[in-house]
């Protein structure tokens, strides 16, 4: 690997060991990618507050400082850890304080999470706490190179944002943050973010539902390729394009894709696959939908339902709005919770949401989610979600059932403790 004069200096040291350690990580990493040199970045999105088993042993046995060195650089060297040199983020961790006596959460990793926060905060890491940074104030701008780890924010930042990232571990945004520099490999370069499949889509897609159908049914084709998506579809929002690659990242391991007129890459078809030859498209249309929502359904059988999950990626403002507006003035028979960012549940509150949903008898809840902190409520038999992500993760991780449909058909599924959801 070729290094600059300001990278060897880190690496023998010039900015103290845990920098150096850092360098060294950063190094193996890029080698092991055949990777030529290392770009800069002064955005890196990790998880170092995340509790786990191994990180309560060794904090309580050595502190946090070495924590970091062996979790965050695979280092056994002793040194304290410096500020972070680029300007770093913490996404999703664990639940917080807010969520005892709601989410059966060990009481022992809500304490220790509150430590790593005032320790990382105070070395300069932003507690942004959510899967979506982009909805919080980290927004990279197009050709930036990041450090970003969480599939769903990953696909994001490449795709909708146009920034450059791969899709990285605790360990390299842990060296990325204290150096500003990570392997320039992957979808850092021009020519590995072009389309390698183009998907013509037949049925009207216009509804958060239809997107995230078709993210999954895209995810499924091209596994870790790029699709390229034309055809029968409304504007997407925002919260249509966060659906919509949090699914393609959990069927497959879509980490770029491209809709012509919409994404930045790609202001035509031909400017998404560069200068190569269009290849012959594969339709989703209406036998595909039906296929889809018969996949994300097929891991539920009893249609009594204890749990309802909204905000998977978590929820923006508007979400948290309109699920409100769904529960205004009626009384859930199942438990419900709406995952959001901590600073948009701020927002929440004030505007009011908080309080309609928790007259039904629901829970606006931050920093985690169910699959991140492997937590539902006691006895969960079975949930229903708006989530292809949740629908395609959670009954492998938490071993209940799934239901998968529209926010109504949640809010339905919340107030009666029935599924009734259809594809219509
Ligand atoms: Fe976020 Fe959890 Fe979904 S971390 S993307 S809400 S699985």
């Amino acid at each position: 690997m070729k290094l600059t004069d300001e990278e060897k200096a880190m690496l023998d040291g010039a900015e103290g060991p845990a920098v150096a350690a850092a360098m060294d990580l950063l190094v193996r990493y890029g080698e092991a990618l055949d990777c030529e040199r290392l770009c800069d970045t002064r955005n890196v999105a990790g998880t170092m507050t995340q509790p786990s088993p191994a990180k309560a042993k060794l904090v309580a046995e050595h502190g946090w400082d070495k924590a970091y060195a062996v979790i965050n650089l695979d280092s056994d060297e002793e040194f304290e850890v410096p500020q972070m040199k680029v300007p770093t983020c913490q996404l999703q961790h664990g639940f917080s304080d807010d969520s005892v006596g709601v989410a059966p959460y060990p009481k022992q990793y809500v304490e220790l999470q509150a430590d790593a926060e005032s320790f990382y905060g105070r070395k300069g890491v932003n507690i942004l706490a959510t899967c979506t940074p982009y909805q919080v104030g980290n927004l990279p701008v197009r050709g930036e190179h990041v450090a970003w780890m969480e599939s769903s924010a990953v696909v994001y930042a490449n795709s909708v944002l146009g920034a450059r990232t791969n899709c990285e571990g605790g360990a390299s945004t842990g060296a990325a943050s204290l150096t500003g520099k990570i392997p320039c490999w992957g979808n850092h370069h021009e020519e590995n973010r072009r389309g390698t499949h183009l998907i013509d889509v037949r049925v009207p897609v216009k509804s958060f539902l239809d997107w995230g159908m078709l993210g999954y049914f895209a995810g499924d084709l091209v596994q870790e390729e790029r699709p390229v998506v034309v055809g029968d579809f409304a504007q997407p929002e925002l919260v249509d394009l966060k659906h919509f690659g949090a699914a393609a990242a959990s069927s497959g391991g879509v980490e770029m894709y491209h809709i012509p007129g919409v994404t930045p890459e790609a202001p035509t078809v031909e400017a998404a696959f560069g200068s190569a030859k269009l290849p012959e498209a594969v339709h989703y249309g209406q036998r595909e939908r039906e296929q889809i929502y018969e996949n994300l359904n097929s891991q539920g059988s009893n249609t009594d339902v204890d749990f309802v999950l909204l905000g998977c990626p978590h929820a923006s403002v508007d979400q948290i709005w309109r699920a409100a507006r769904a529960l205004e003035g009626r009384k859930l028979k199942a438990q419900l919770w709406i995952m959001v960012p901590r600073a948009l549940k701020v927002v929440a509150d004030r505007s009011g949401y908080t309080e309609i949903i928790e007259k039904a008898g629901g829970k606006v809840l931050s920093d985690s989610c169910p699959a991140m902190s492997r937590s539902a409520p006691p006895g969960t038999k079975v949930f229903a979600t708006d989530s292809a992500k949740q629908a395609h993760y959670l009954p492998a991780i938490l071993g209940i059932e799934a239901w998968f449909g529209t926010l109504e058909d949640c809010v339905n599924a919340a107030v009666t403790g029935r599924w009734t959801g259809e594809l219509r």
